[in-house]
Protein backbone atom coordinates (compact mmCIF):
# COMPACT_ATOMS: atom_id res chain seq x y z
CA UNK A 1 0.00 0.00 0.00
CA UNK A 2 1.50 3.33 -1.02
CA UNK A 3 0.60 6.67 1.39
CA UNK A 4 -0.11 9.72 0.48
CA UNK A 5 2.67 12.39 0.88
CA UNK A 6 0.80 13.87 4.37
CA UNK A 7 0.63 10.32 6.03
CA UNK A 8 4.64 9.81 4.92
CA UNK A 9 4.70 12.88 6.52
CA UNK A 10 3.36 12.04 9.92
CA UNK A 11 5.00 8.81 10.21
CA UNK A 12 8.14 10.31 9.51
CA UNK A 13 7.13 12.69 12.33
CA UNK A 14 6.43 9.39 15.01
CA UNK A 15 10.07 7.68 14.11
CA UNK A 16 11.64 11.18 14.85
CA UNK A 17 12.79 12.07 11.32
CA UNK A 18 13.07 15.90 11.03
CA UNK A 19 10.08 17.37 9.22
CA UNK A 20 8.32 20.15 8.90
CA UNK A 21 4.42 21.03 9.74
CA UNK A 22 1.81 20.21 7.64
CA UNK A 23 -1.78 19.62 7.81
CA UNK A 24 -4.13 18.06 4.76
CA UNK A 25 -7.44 20.13 3.41
CA UNK A 26 -10.33 19.21 1.04
CA UNK A 27 -11.19 22.60 0.29
CA UNK A 28 -10.21 26.01 -0.52
CA UNK A 29 -11.40 27.60 2.56
CA UNK A 30 -9.47 25.03 4.93
CA UNK A 31 -6.24 25.37 2.63
CA UNK A 32 -6.75 28.82 4.17
CA UNK A 33 -6.92 28.30 7.92
CA UNK A 34 -4.31 25.64 7.94
CA UNK A 35 -1.64 28.18 5.99
CA UNK A 36 -2.76 30.86 8.44
CA UNK A 37 -1.43 28.50 11.60
CA UNK A 38 1.05 26.87 9.09
CA UNK A 39 2.43 30.27 7.73
CA UNK A 40 2.72 31.39 11.42
CA UNK A 41 6.28 29.32 11.47
CA UNK A 42 8.04 30.75 8.48
CA UNK A 43 7.33 34.12 7.84
CA UNK A 44 3.31 33.72 5.82
CA UNK A 45 5.10 31.26 3.40
CA UNK A 46 3.65 28.03 2.45
CA UNK A 47 3.76 25.14 -0.19
CA UNK A 48 0.21 23.92 -1.30
CA UNK A 49 1.20 20.38 -2.26
CA UNK A 50 -1.38 18.22 -4.18
CA UNK A 51 -1.87 14.45 -2.51
CA UNK A 52 -1.96 12.22 -4.90
CA UNK A 53 -0.23 8.39 -5.42
CA UNK A 54 2.28 9.48 -8.68
CA UNK A 55 5.63 11.03 -9.34
CA UNK A 56 5.97 14.22 -10.76
CA UNK A 57 3.34 16.31 -9.08
CA UNK A 58 5.75 19.49 -8.80
CA UNK A 59 6.46 19.25 -12.93
CA UNK A 60 2.65 18.99 -12.84
CA UNK A 61 1.88 21.92 -11.08
CA UNK A 62 0.22 20.37 -8.22
CA UNK A 63 3.00 22.12 -5.82
CA UNK A 64 2.93 25.86 -5.45
CA UNK A 65 4.63 28.26 -3.00
CA UNK A 66 2.09 30.43 -1.56
CA UNK A 67 3.04 34.20 0.63
CA UNK A 68 -0.09 34.33 2.21
CA UNK A 69 -2.54 32.21 3.60
CA UNK A 70 -5.00 33.95 0.79
CA UNK A 71 -2.72 32.53 -1.66
CA UNK A 72 -3.22 29.59 -1.02
CA UNK A 73 -6.51 29.50 -0.35
CA UNK A 74 -6.27 30.69 -4.15
CA UNK A 75 -3.95 27.81 -4.96
CA UNK A 76 -5.64 24.91 -3.27
CA UNK A 77 -8.98 25.78 -5.18
CA UNK A 78 -6.10 25.51 -8.86
CA UNK A 79 -4.57 22.69 -7.76
CA UNK A 80 -7.87 20.75 -6.06
CA UNK A 81 -9.74 19.27 -8.49
CA UNK A 82 -6.82 18.72 -11.24
CA UNK A 83 -5.55 15.51 -13.31
CA UNK A 84 -2.32 14.36 -12.41
CA UNK A 85 -1.42 11.57 -14.73
CA UNK A 86 -4.55 10.07 -14.29
CA UNK A 87 -5.20 10.86 -10.37
CA UNK A 88 -7.90 13.41 -9.12
CA UNK A 89 -6.81 15.72 -6.85
CA UNK A 90 -9.02 15.10 -4.03
CA UNK A 91 -6.88 16.79 -1.11
CA UNK A 92 -3.94 18.85 -1.13
CA UNK A 93 -1.29 19.74 1.66
CA UNK A 94 -0.39 22.78 3.47
CA UNK A 95 3.36 22.50 4.34
CA UNK A 96 5.90 25.03 6.45
CA UNK A 97 7.95 26.69 3.36
CA UNK A 98 11.06 25.57 3.78
CA UNK A 99 14.55 27.78 2.79
CA UNK A 100 15.95 25.67 0.76
CA UNK A 101 20.16 25.48 0.14
CA UNK A 102 20.37 21.92 -1.11
CA UNK A 103 18.00 19.10 -2.43
CA UNK A 104 19.38 15.72 -1.45
CA UNK A 105 17.84 12.49 -2.31
CA UNK A 106 17.20 9.41 -0.28
CA UNK A 107 15.63 6.14 -0.46
CA UNK A 108 15.71 2.21 0.93
CA UNK A 109 13.72 -0.43 -0.94
CA UNK A 110 13.96 -4.14 -1.15
CA UNK A 111 15.96 -5.36 -3.56
CA UNK A 112 14.12 -8.41 -4.98
CA UNK A 113 16.86 -9.35 -7.83
CA UNK A 114 19.79 -9.08 -5.00
CA UNK A 115 17.72 -10.61 -2.12
CA UNK A 116 18.35 -7.78 0.21
CA UNK A 117 17.47 -4.02 0.86
CA UNK A 118 19.12 -1.56 -1.06
CA UNK A 119 19.69 2.35 -0.37
CA UNK A 120 20.39 4.87 -3.11
CA UNK A 121 21.60 8.25 -2.20
CA UNK A 122 23.00 11.56 -4.51
CA UNK A 123 23.58 15.01 -3.36
CA UNK A 124 21.98 16.20 -6.52
CA UNK A 125 18.44 15.55 -5.17
CA UNK A 126 15.09 16.89 -6.28
CA UNK A 127 12.76 16.56 -8.98
CA UNK A 128 15.17 15.75 -11.77
CA UNK A 129 16.09 12.81 -10.17
CA UNK A 130 14.35 10.20 -12.85
CA UNK A 131 16.84 11.74 -15.18
CA UNK A 132 20.11 11.91 -13.11
CA UNK A 133 19.51 8.33 -12.68
CA UNK A 134 19.20 7.15 -16.10
CA UNK A 135 21.84 10.02 -17.54
CA UNK A 136 24.44 9.92 -14.72
CA UNK A 137 24.03 6.88 -12.74
CA UNK A 138 27.39 7.08 -10.89
CA UNK A 139 25.79 10.40 -9.65
CA UNK A 140 23.80 8.06 -7.49
CA UNK A 141 25.00 5.83 -4.86
CA UNK A 142 23.75 2.32 -4.47
CA UNK A 143 24.81 0.49 -1.42
CA UNK A 144 23.69 -2.95 0.24
CA UNK A 145 21.60 -2.77 3.23
CA UNK A 146 22.07 -5.70 5.43
CA UNK A 147 18.15 -6.50 6.61
CA UNK A 148 19.94 -8.14 10.18
CA UNK A 149 21.82 -5.15 10.68
CA UNK A 150 19.78 -2.17 8.62
CA UNK A 151 21.41 1.41 8.53
CA UNK A 152 23.43 1.89 11.81
CA UNK A 153 25.85 5.01 12.19
CA UNK A 154 28.29 2.93 10.37
CA UNK A 155 25.86 1.99 7.32
CA UNK A 156 25.23 5.43 7.30
CA UNK A 157 28.64 6.87 7.31
CA UNK A 158 28.97 4.33 4.70
CA UNK A 159 25.93 5.59 2.37
CA UNK A 160 26.93 9.49 2.66
CA UNK A 161 30.56 8.81 1.56
CA UNK A 162 29.19 7.05 -1.42
CA UNK A 163 27.05 9.69 -2.16
CA UNK A 164 29.94 12.18 -2.07
CA UNK A 165 28.70 14.55 1.38
CA UNK A 166 31.26 16.94 2.71
CA UNK A 167 32.61 15.61 6.16
CA UNK A 168 29.88 18.31 7.73
CA UNK A 169 26.66 17.31 5.92
CA UNK A 170 27.07 13.79 6.26
CA UNK A 171 27.41 13.80 9.78
CA UNK A 172 23.99 15.74 10.37
CA UNK A 173 22.53 13.14 7.37
CA UNK A 174 23.64 10.29 8.99
CA UNK A 175 21.51 10.17 11.97
CA UNK A 176 18.50 11.03 9.88
CA UNK A 177 19.21 7.69 7.68
CA UNK A 178 19.43 5.78 10.63
CA UNK A 179 15.46 6.97 11.65
CA UNK A 180 14.33 6.49 8.09
CA UNK A 181 15.63 3.28 8.66
CA UNK A 182 13.64 3.05 11.65
CA UNK A 183 10.48 3.86 10.01
CA UNK A 184 11.60 1.44 7.08
CA UNK A 185 11.92 -1.28 9.61
CA UNK A 186 9.20 -1.01 12.30
CA UNK A 187 6.57 -0.18 9.66
CA UNK A 188 7.05 -2.70 8.06
CA UNK A 189 7.30 -0.70 4.56
CA UNK A 190 9.07 -2.04 1.20
CA UNK A 191 10.32 1.79 -0.13
CA UNK A 192 10.96 4.70 1.58
CA UNK A 193 12.10 7.49 -0.21
CA UNK A 194 12.62 11.03 0.50
CA UNK A 195 13.11 13.45 -2.23
CA UNK A 196 14.07 15.98 -1.44
CA UNK A 197 16.03 15.73 1.18
CA UNK A 198 17.17 19.18 2.30
CA UNK A 199 19.61 21.67 3.73
CA UNK A 200 18.08 24.17 4.65
CA UNK A 201 19.71 27.83 5.08
CA UNK A 202 19.95 27.44 8.76
CA UNK A 203 22.06 24.09 8.23
CA UNK A 204 19.72 21.55 9.42
CA UNK A 205 18.60 18.01 7.76
CA UNK A 206 14.50 18.01 6.32
CA UNK A 207 12.59 15.97 4.70
CA UNK A 208 10.19 17.90 2.56
CA UNK A 209 8.75 15.34 0.58
CA UNK A 210 8.38 11.65 1.40
CA UNK A 211 7.20 7.89 -0.10
CA UNK A 212 6.25 5.56 1.74
CA UNK A 213 4.73 1.74 0.68
CA UNK A 214 3.89 -0.78 2.84
CA UNK A 215 3.99 -4.29 2.81
CA UNK A 216 0.73 -5.07 3.54
CA UNK A 217 1.45 -8.62 3.87
CA UNK A 218 2.46 -7.64 7.58
CA UNK A 219 -1.05 -5.61 8.13
CA UNK A 220 -1.58 -8.78 11.06
CA UNK A 221 1.28 -7.31 13.18
CA UNK A 222 0.58 -3.25 11.93
CA UNK A 223 -3.27 -2.73 13.21
CA UNK A 224 -2.54 0.65 12.84
CA UNK A 225 -2.15 0.69 8.88
CA UNK A 226 -5.59 -0.17 8.93
CA UNK A 227 -5.95 3.48 9.25
CA UNK A 228 -4.04 4.60 6.79
CA UNK A 229 -6.21 3.06 3.72
CA UNK A 230 -7.49 4.87 0.99
CA UNK A 231 -10.81 4.04 1.30
CA UNK A 232 -12.26 6.42 -0.89
CA UNK A 233 -10.27 4.89 -3.79
CA UNK A 234 -10.71 1.30 -3.32
CA UNK A 235 -13.18 -0.87 -5.25
CA UNK A 236 -16.51 -1.41 -3.47
CA UNK A 237 -15.88 -4.83 -4.31
CA UNK A 238 -12.46 -5.18 -3.73
CA UNK A 239 -13.48 -3.71 0.13
CA UNK A 240 -16.38 -5.95 1.14
CA UNK A 241 -13.89 -9.31 -0.05
CA UNK A 242 -11.02 -8.11 1.82
CA UNK A 243 -13.60 -7.51 5.33
CA UNK A 244 -14.34 -11.29 4.88
CA UNK A 245 -10.42 -11.97 4.25
CA UNK A 246 -11.05 -13.35 0.83
CA UNK A 247 -8.26 -12.98 -2.13
CA UNK A 248 -10.67 -10.96 -4.83
CA UNK A 249 -9.51 -8.98 -7.84
CA UNK A 250 -12.38 -7.21 -9.80
CA UNK A 251 -11.94 -7.68 -13.71
CA UNK A 252 -13.45 -5.91 -16.29
CA UNK A 253 -15.88 -9.11 -18.07
CA UNK A 254 -19.32 -11.15 -17.38
CA UNK A 255 -18.86 -14.25 -15.86
CA UNK A 256 -17.85 -14.92 -12.14
CA UNK A 257 -15.33 -16.87 -11.16
CA UNK A 258 -14.84 -18.94 -7.80
CA UNK A 259 -11.67 -21.43 -7.63
CA UNK A 260 -9.83 -22.83 -5.09
CA UNK A 261 -6.24 -22.23 -5.56
CA UNK A 262 -4.58 -19.12 -6.93
CA UNK A 263 -2.69 -21.49 -9.90
CA UNK A 264 -6.27 -23.26 -10.67
CA UNK A 265 -8.23 -20.00 -10.63
CA UNK A 266 -5.49 -18.34 -12.93
CA UNK A 267 -5.80 -21.09 -15.35
CA UNK A 268 -9.68 -20.77 -15.38
CA UNK A 269 -9.36 -16.89 -15.92
CA UNK A 270 -7.21 -18.14 -19.07
CA UNK A 271 -9.82 -20.59 -20.34
CA UNK A 272 -12.91 -18.62 -19.45
CA UNK A 273 -11.08 -15.65 -21.83
CA UNK A 274 -10.46 -18.22 -24.75
CA UNK A 275 -13.93 -19.71 -24.53
CA UNK A 276 -15.42 -16.13 -24.41
CA UNK A 277 -13.55 -15.20 -27.07
CA UNK A 278 -16.55 -16.58 -29.48
CA UNK A 279 -19.42 -15.17 -27.36
CA UNK A 280 -17.88 -12.17 -26.38
CA UNK A 281 -17.75 -13.29 -22.76
CA UNK A 282 -14.73 -12.53 -20.60
CA UNK A 283 -14.01 -13.06 -16.27
CA UNK A 284 -15.69 -10.34 -14.09
CA UNK A 285 -12.89 -11.28 -11.14
CA UNK A 286 -9.96 -13.40 -9.75
CA UNK A 287 -11.50 -15.13 -6.18
CA UNK A 288 -9.58 -17.77 -4.74
CA UNK A 289 -11.31 -19.21 -1.50
CA UNK A 290 -8.49 -21.39 -0.66
CA UNK A 291 -8.05 -24.84 0.89
CA UNK A 292 -10.71 -25.20 3.28
CA UNK A 293 -13.28 -24.29 1.46
CA UNK A 294 -16.48 -24.01 3.74
CA UNK A 295 -20.04 -23.38 3.20
CA UNK A 296 -19.41 -19.84 4.92
CA UNK A 297 -16.39 -18.99 2.47
CA UNK A 298 -18.09 -20.15 -0.25
CA UNK A 299 -21.39 -18.05 0.37
CA UNK A 300 -19.18 -14.82 1.00
CA UNK A 301 -17.48 -15.75 -2.23
CA UNK A 302 -20.43 -16.33 -4.10
CA UNK A 303 -22.35 -13.20 -2.14
CA UNK A 304 -19.56 -10.69 -3.48
CA UNK A 305 -19.59 -11.90 -7.34
CA UNK A 306 -23.22 -11.92 -6.95
CA UNK A 307 -23.53 -8.04 -5.86
CA UNK A 308 -21.22 -7.42 -9.20
CA UNK A 309 -23.63 -5.83 -11.65
CA UNK A 310 -21.64 -6.82 -14.28
CA UNK A 311 -21.86 -10.93 -13.50
CA UNK A 312 -24.19 -12.70 -15.57
CA UNK A 313 -22.96 -16.24 -15.31
CA UNK A 314 -20.49 -17.44 -11.98
CA UNK A 315 -18.17 -20.62 -13.37
CA UNK A 316 -17.14 -23.04 -9.67
CA UNK A 317 -14.14 -24.62 -10.81
CA UNK A 318 -12.67 -26.69 -7.66
CA UNK A 319 -10.56 -29.10 -7.50
CA UNK A 320 -10.63 -31.30 -4.37
CA UNK A 321 -6.90 -32.24 -2.31
CA UNK A 322 -6.94 -31.51 0.81
CA UNK A 323 -10.57 -30.43 0.95
CA UNK A 324 -12.52 -33.31 -0.18
CA UNK A 325 -15.40 -32.39 -3.34
CA UNK A 326 -18.04 -33.67 -0.96
CA UNK A 327 -17.41 -30.65 1.36
CA UNK A 328 -17.30 -28.14 -1.53
CA UNK A 329 -20.12 -29.11 -2.98
CA UNK A 330 -22.51 -28.99 0.54
CA UNK A 331 -20.60 -25.55 0.94
CA UNK A 332 -22.42 -24.65 -2.64
CA UNK A 333 -25.35 -26.26 -1.64
CA UNK A 334 -25.35 -24.26 1.49
CA UNK A 335 -24.07 -20.72 -0.31
CA UNK A 336 -27.25 -21.09 -2.41
CA UNK A 337 -29.86 -21.95 0.83
CA UNK A 338 -28.25 -19.40 2.72
CA UNK A 339 -28.09 -16.85 -0.51
CA UNK A 340 -32.11 -17.94 -0.78
CA UNK A 341 -32.94 -15.50 -3.48
CA UNK A 342 -30.54 -13.53 -3.42
CA UNK A 343 -28.83 -16.32 -6.08
CA UNK A 344 -29.76 -15.31 -9.61
CA UNK A 345 -27.58 -16.00 -11.67
CA UNK A 346 -26.87 -19.52 -13.50
CA UNK A 347 -23.59 -21.34 -11.82
CA UNK A 348 -21.54 -23.71 -13.43
CA UNK A 349 -19.76 -26.25 -11.33
CA UNK A 350 -16.88 -28.31 -12.13
CA UNK A 351 -15.53 -30.31 -9.51
CA UNK A 352 -12.58 -32.74 -9.37
CA UNK A 353 -10.10 -34.42 -7.29
CA UNK A 354 -10.82 -35.90 -3.50
CA UNK A 355 -13.92 -37.34 -3.45
CA UNK A 356 -15.42 -36.30 -6.82
CA UNK A 357 -18.56 -38.71 -6.96
CA UNK A 358 -19.82 -38.04 -3.81
CA UNK A 359 -19.04 -34.27 -4.53
CA UNK A 360 -21.36 -34.07 -8.31
CA UNK A 361 -23.88 -36.47 -6.00
CA UNK A 362 -24.92 -34.29 -3.42
CA UNK A 363 -25.07 -31.31 -6.02
CA UNK A 364 -27.16 -33.82 -8.62
CA UNK A 365 -29.60 -34.30 -5.50
CA UNK A 366 -29.92 -30.63 -4.67
CA UNK A 367 -30.90 -30.48 -8.16
CA UNK A 368 -30.57 -26.31 -7.87
CA UNK A 369 -32.77 -25.16 -10.76
CA UNK A 370 -29.30 -22.94 -11.02
CA UNK A 371 -26.51 -25.09 -11.07
CA UNK A 372 -25.35 -27.28 -14.18
CA UNK A 373 -22.68 -29.32 -13.58
CA UNK A 374 -20.05 -29.96 -16.36
CA UNK A 375 -17.00 -32.85 -15.96
CA UNK A 376 -14.33 -30.80 -17.52
CA UNK A 377 -13.06 -27.37 -17.42
CA UNK A 378 -13.11 -26.49 -20.76
CA UNK A 379 -16.55 -27.76 -21.21
CA UNK A 380 -17.53 -25.58 -17.75
CA UNK A 381 -15.99 -22.84 -19.33
CA UNK A 382 -17.46 -22.87 -22.39
CA UNK A 383 -20.96 -23.79 -20.62
CA UNK A 384 -20.42 -20.47 -18.43
CA UNK A 385 -19.36 -18.45 -21.26
CA UNK A 386 -21.93 -19.14 -23.44
CA UNK A 387 -24.83 -18.63 -20.35
CA UNK A 388 -23.13 -15.04 -19.69
CA UNK A 389 -23.70 -13.93 -23.18
CA UNK A 390 -26.87 -15.14 -24.02
CA UNK A 391 -28.31 -13.18 -20.71
CA UNK A 392 -26.82 -10.28 -21.31
CA UNK A 393 -28.47 -10.58 -24.63
N1 LIG B 1 7.77 22.70 2.23
C1 LIG B 1 8.45 23.16 1.18
N2 LIG B 1 9.08 24.36 1.24
C2 LIG B 1 9.75 24.84 0.17
N3 LIG B 1 9.86 24.19 -0.98
C3 LIG B 1 9.29 23.02 -1.10
C4 LIG B 1 8.53 22.44 -0.04
N4 LIG B 1 8.05 21.23 -0.45
C5 LIG B 1 8.50 21.08 -1.71
N5 LIG B 1 9.22 22.14 -2.12
C6 LIG B 1 9.88 22.30 -3.43
O1 LIG B 1 9.07 21.74 -4.43
C7 LIG B 1 9.75 20.69 -5.09
C8 LIG B 1 8.78 19.57 -5.42
O2 LIG B 1 8.16 19.12 -4.23
P1 LIG B 1 8.01 17.57 -3.94
O3 LIG B 1 9.32 16.90 -3.98
O4 LIG B 1 7.26 17.43 -2.70
O5 LIG B 1 7.12 17.13 -5.13
P2 LIG B 1 7.56 16.32 -6.44
O6 LIG B 1 8.91 15.79 -6.28
O7 LIG B 1 7.26 17.09 -7.63
O8 LIG B 1 6.57 15.23 -6.35
P3 LIG B 1 6.94 13.73 -6.55
O9 LIG B 1 8.05 13.45 -5.58
O10 LIG B 1 5.69 13.10 -6.22
O11 LIG B 1 7.38 13.61 -7.94
C9 LIG B 1 10.85 20.26 -4.15
O12 LIG B 1 11.92 19.70 -4.85
C10 LIG B 1 11.19 21.54 -3.46
O13 LIG B 1 12.13 22.27 -4.22
MG1 LIG C 1 9.59 14.83 -4.54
Amino acid sequence: MDLFEYQARDVFEKHGVPVLAGAVATTPEQAREAAETIGAKSGGVTVVKAQVKTGGRGKAGGVKVAKSAEEAEQLAGEILGMDIKGHTVHQVMIAQGAQIAEEYYFSVLLDRTNRTYLAMCSVEGGMDIEQLAVERPDALAKVAVDPNVGIDAAKGQEIVDAAGFDAETGAKIVPVLEKLWAVYRDEDATLVEVNPLVKTNDGEIVALDGKVTLDENADFRQPDHLALEDKAAADPLEAAAKEKNLNYVKLDGNVGIIGNGAGLVMSTLDVVAYAGEKVGSKPANFLDIGGGASAEVMANGLGIILGDEQVNAVFVNVFGGITACDEVARGIVGALDTLGDAATKPLVVRLDGNNVEEGRRILADRNHPLVTIEETMDGAAAKAAELAAQSAN
